[in-house]
């Protein structure tokens, strides 16, 4: 039987405790998931697309059915090229479903072949986003809650050393 493979696509500007909650659910459901870091145009990165990478294959190890990924193209061809059959993405509150929705519509009609499927975030990262993240480590504020250990600290070295 062919392997089901789901794509998990992103900024990942960096990977925070409500993404990696949504790969580890997500990896429980397919064969195989790519976790892919790719560029959303209304953003600007802290991060370099192969930083982003590094920092989210160190919070997967312990998940061997994940790879990492990075591309700069089209999601809806991204999908088709690894042959997924579906793109999965973590929904928070109802401040994101405008957007996913409007995202998961035009990706169906640019890739019929597949179906974005939402997870809903666990409670405590109902809130939590990078750019938050980032926001309050910039400011000295403690982040240890809401990034995964093993990127913490580099992540912190590299917001002070901005500064
Ligand atoms: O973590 P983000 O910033 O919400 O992720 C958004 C992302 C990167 C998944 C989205 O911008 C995207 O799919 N970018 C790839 C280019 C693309 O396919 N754009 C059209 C989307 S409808």
């Amino acid at each position: 039987m062919n392997k089901r493979i789901a794509v998990c696509p992103g900024s990942f500007d960096p990977i925070t405790m409500g993404h990696l909650d949504i790969i580890t659910r997500a990896a429980a459901m397919f064969d195989e998931l790519i976790v892919v870091v790719m560029n959303n145009a209304s953003k600007k990165y802290t991060f370099s697309p192969s930083e982003r990478k590094q920092m989210i294959e160190k919070c997967v190890t312990d998940l061997p059915n994940v790879k990492v990924d990075i591309d700069d193209g089209l999601l809806a061809d991204y999908a088709a090229e690894q042959n997924a059959c579906a793109i999965v993405k973590g929904l928070r509150a109802m401040s994101d479903f405008e957007y996913e929705f409007q995202m998961a519509l035009t990706n169906k009609k640019l890739n019929p072949n597949v179906e974005t499927l939402f997870l809903t975030t666990s409670a405590q990262n109902m809130y939590l986003s990078s750019s938050m993240v980032k926001q309050i480590a910039d400011m000295g504020g403690d982040v240890s809650d809401f990034l995964p250990e093993v990127i913490h600290d580099d992540v912190l070295k590299r917001i002070s050393s901005k500064n």
